[in-house]
């Protein structure tokens, strides 16, 4: 439940703003006190008459109306909520709030809040896809603002692809997990994420390849749906997520290390690529050419495998997720794997260089639990992540 609180709901002009009329029914049927402001392009796409109507109170709309500056002035409209929302987020709302403009009220608003800011995109996918909207979206992220969606699919234009806002329930349960009232509150997961760097010596490494997209998207989701993550983190390429409780790594007996420490969990989500050796003779100098074009030979050591090790612990969580990266037959390796380390569930995908998973944007994986495997469409890593998020919370509740 909302009582109680006060959410300044921004509505964009795209036609994804009749969703938000629905949005505004789920957040007071949860007893939110939602102050809406509608831009001069969301007024395009619903009446003010309607939106108030819903929010049963007046909708903001201009800068400069004097007698609303002089009752409580837009600097007080942005610090008396609780929570700001924009949906639908346009390109260029995002692109306004990325480069701090202030031009109108909802851009003003949102340039003197003080309260945590979600957005949920929506528009054309090209748009989406554009460097100039992807480079907005990664400096709003790197303010701290979240992101819902959007979500792929059909477009009221024609095209397909990301783009589509977030369903308003999504938008609710993001919500609802702001202010610690998810379907995970309470509950605490540990994730692991990103590449282990194994020290051949001071200067160099052998890492797998990851960028920690999906490890990090996952955090993010869980974080959003009101659980305690603790995030034991690889050198990444992507910034870790806000809100979670980071502890940054570098090989793989670190990061055992790490899980130990910060049990216990409800959940554990194993989606760090994990080198599986560390080299057992690491030089304590950075090694020398010896002019004989021969490289000093190197030794392994196998690495702990820290999902089985979770999986066969005292403290191990009611919920163990591990992940399945396989470049061929990946339904049988997997199938083993998850028996092989004794975890709950897998999350398997083919990662061959062919898929443009590794590094990429989008992921296709199959779950495997032990009611068998369960395909999901490609879709972004965001989305997979919220999908997996949403099971989780199943699974531990029920
Ligand atoms: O054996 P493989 O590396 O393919 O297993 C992948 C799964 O096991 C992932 O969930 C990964 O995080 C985990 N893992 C681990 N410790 C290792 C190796 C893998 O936790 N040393």
């Amino acid at each position: 439940m909302l009582a109680g609180k006060r959410i300044l709901l921004i509505i964009g002009g795209g036609i994804a703003a009749y969703k938000s009329l629905e949005l505004i029914r789920l957040l007071s049927r949860e007893g939110a006190s939602v102050v809406p402001v509608l831009t001069r392009a969301g007024a395009e796409f619903v009446t003010p008459l309607s939106v108030s109507a819903l929010a049963g109170g007046r909708v903001h709309t201009e800068l400069f109306d004097l007698t609303q500056e002089a009752e409580m002035g837009h600097i007080q409209l942005s610090r008396a909520a609780d929570l700001v929302v924009v949906a639908p987020a346009t390109a260029d709302l995002m692109a306004k709030m990325a480069t701090g403009r202030a031009d109108d009220l909802a851009s003003t608003l949102l340039l003197a809040t003080d309260k945590r800011v979600m957005i949920a995109p929506a528009m054309n996918v090209r748009m989406w896809l554009h460097p100039a909207t992807q480079r907005n979206l990664a400096t709003l992220q790197a303010d701290g603002i979240t992101t819902i969606g959007p979500n792929e699919g059909d477009m009221a234009c024609g095209e397909f692809g990301p783009g589509r806002m977030a369903e308003p329930a999504e938008i609710l349960a993001a919500i609802d997990g702001a202010f610690g009232r998810g379907p995970l509150a309470g509950k605490h997961v540990i994730v692991t994420s990103g590449p282990t760097h194994e020290p051949i010596d001071p200067v160099r490494y052998i890492a797998n390849r990851s960028s920690g997209a999906q490890g990090t998207a996952i955090a993010a989701a869980l974080h959003e749906m009101g659980a305690k993550v603790t995030f034991v983190t690889g050198p990444a390429l992507v910034p870790p997520p806000k809100g979670v409780t980071v502890v940054a790594v570098e090989t793989a007996a670190q990061m055992l290390a790490a899980v130990n420490a910060a049990l216990p969990a409800d959940v554990a989500v194993m989606a760090a690529a994990v080198a599986d050796w560390r080299v057992a003779n690491e030089g304590s100098q950075k090694m020398k050419k010896d002019g004989t074009g021969k490289m000093p030979a190197l030794e392994f050591a196998e690495n702990p495998d820290i999902l089985a090790t979770l999986s066969r612990s005292d403290q191990r969580p009611r919920l163990v997720v591990g992940f399945a990266a396989e470049t061929e037959k990946v339904l049988e390796h997997a199938t083993a794997k998850r028996l092989r380390k004794g975890c709950d569930w897998i999350v398997a995908n083919d990662v061959s260089p062919a898929t443009g998973i590794m590094g990429g944007r989008e992921n296709a994986v199959t779950l495997l639990t032990e009611s068998g495997a369960e395909e999901w469409p490609r879709m972004p890593k965001e989305e997979v992540a919220r999908h997996l998020a949403r099971k989780i919370a199943e699974a531990v509740q029920g």
